[in-house]
């Protein structure tokens, strides 16, 4: 990568630029047949658009389709820098070392990792054109913050050649503890990408303290505290420091559409297109092994065999959007969950009720806000996850102080939603009765819960969760190096 600075790239004048696998904008046709833009619903897009706004902000990012060149675009007062992949990058960058090395190793190694050398090459590669493309748009001095597992070469080759830069570095899901984290033959490269940056967040103290401890292990850096300082001899100057910094919603959004009267009556029909049972509990997830989608079914249908609950007083309604579906064991577990969602409906349901509503799609967000309301119970029962925005949204949108939210213990989100009813989803007798006692909770109980969530969610949202990062990563002196 030869050196670039302000004066050698004619359009680096973005003081602040987000670098994330995914631009956040959706292809889409306007109704005139032309092709456009719309802004994707994600939450670090609302985060950031009010510093977006403010700066000269840009995005770096790829725009979803593969073999495809794109010109920089403007869109929202963001300037969009898409980064092309190729179907091969697609198979071995995204596919391959992201999703089928890294996320399931990261996740406690729920499946097993698969480690390919090709897979890892590819990863470097499409590392350092995300880093090329940040290269070409950043002023002098501007800050840069990267995000998640896809990217986490990226702060050490822009350290290495601009290191004027300030750098944040962003780890959505979880980091795994360092005797996990040694199965990785590319640890150490990992480990040092990583500590190009000034600051790396994490959603949770534990991820943060996994990252030092691997640190002090498998590279040369000492550790004092939530800093590492790289020895003499290492070529980058920086000191690394380490937080947890856990992401949360836009809470007063949530909360404001969860008052709108449309929505209201939305979720009215919704219940009663179920037949209005006694009570109805949500499942919202992507459709991925980490989810513990299996364990809850399973959980379920013992409930309704055992009859804890009768069948004809329940609906579970099982969101599971299509995730990676080009992913071998995304493709296993849609068939596992497929086969429990068939048993669990050709044994319980009748003619005129069903126990189950499985839905393979995704909804916009005014859709799943009616589905929050619908909702008794929110039943959240991941085996790993970095954090698990809808628990925060289940949360956000009641208010009322209506509804229970069951929660996994392995979830971020648990950490700061501990009124929650929480749950080990690998004990599948102690998630039945957690779920019973969900179902039976008074009203008094469920008020007192879900005021003290739902004030956590006022006083932390994600709005405060950018501030509070970046506030951090300012206050680092860069330029005083070792
Ligand atoms: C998780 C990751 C994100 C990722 C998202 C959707 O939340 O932390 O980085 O974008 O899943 O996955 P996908 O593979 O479709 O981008």
């Amino acid at each position: 990568m030869s050196q670039q600075t302000p004066e050698h790239a004619p359009d680096a004048n973005y003081d602040f630029i987000v670098v994330a696998n995914r631009l956040p904008v959706d292809r889409i046709t306007d109704p005139d047949g032309r092709p456009g833009w719309r802004r994707s619903p994600g939450g670090l897009v609302t985060a950031l658009e009010p510093i977006m706004a403010a700066s000269t902000g840009a995005w770096v990012g790829w725009h979803g389709a593969t073999d495809e060149e794109l010109e920089d675009f403007d869109k929202d007062e963001i300037h969009m820098v898409p980064v092309s992949l190729s179907e091969e990058d697609l198979e071995l960058y995204y596919e391959g070392f992201s999703n089928s090395t890294l996320w399931p190793l990261y996740h406690d190694v729920i499946v097993p990792p698969e480690y390919h050398r090709t897979w890892w090459d590819n990863y470097k590669k499409v590392n350092r054109r995300f880093a090329e493309a940040v290269l070409k748009v950043a002023a002098q001095d501007a800050t840069v913050w990267v995000h998640d597992y896809q990217l986490q070469l990226v702060p050490k080759m822009l350290r290495e050649v601009r290191p004027d830069l300030r750098i944040g570095f962003f780890n959505h899901i979880p980091f795994p503890a360092p005797g996990l984290f040694a199965q990785l033959p590319w640890r150490r490269q990992i480990l040092e990408g990583l500590a190009g940056a000034d600051l790396v967040g994490f959603q949770r103290e534990a991820d943060s303290a996994n990252f030092i401890r691997s640190l002090r292990r498998y590279t040369e850096y000492s550790v004092k505290g939530h800093e590492a300082t790289p020895d003499a001899s290492y070529p980058l100057r920086n000191v690394c420091r380490a937080a947890a910094h856990p992401i949360s919603i836009n809470t007063a959004q949530v909360a404001e559409l969860s008052k709108d009267p449309e929505i209201q009556e939305r979720a009215r029909q919704i219940r009663e297109g179920l037949g209005n049972p006694k009570t109805v509990m949500l499942g919202v997830d992507r459709l991925d092994y980490t989810k513990g989608i299996r364990h809850r079914l399973k959980a379920y249908e013992e409930i309704l065999s055992d009859k804890s609950l009768q069948a004809g007083d329940v609906c579970l309604i099982q969101v599971a959007s299509p995730s990676r579906e080009n992913v071998d064991r995304y493709i296993q577990l849609r068939n596992q969950v497929e086969l429990m969602v068939g048993q669990i409906t050709g044994q319980h349901d009748t003619l005129s009720h069903t126990t189950l509503r499985y839905l393979h799609h995704s909804y916009p967000m005014r859709e799943m806000i009616a589905m929050y309301l619908a909702a008794d119970v929110l039943l959240v029962t991941s085996l790993r996850d970095g954090m698990n925005l809808v628990a925060k949204e289940y949360v956000a949108a009641h208010e009322n102080e209506r509804g229970v939210l069951v929660l996994s213990e392995f979830t971020g989100a648990a950490d700061q939603l501990t009124q929650a009813v929480l749950v080990n989803p690998h004990d599948i007798d102690g998630m039945k009765k957690k779920i019973v006692q969900a179902v039976n909770m008074s009203e008094t109980e469920q008020a007192r819960r879900m005021r003290r969530m739902y004030r956590h969610l006022q006083d932390n949202d994600v709005v405060g969760w950018s501030q509070k990062f970046l506030l951090e990563l300012a206050s680092i002196n860069v330029h005083a190096t070792t």
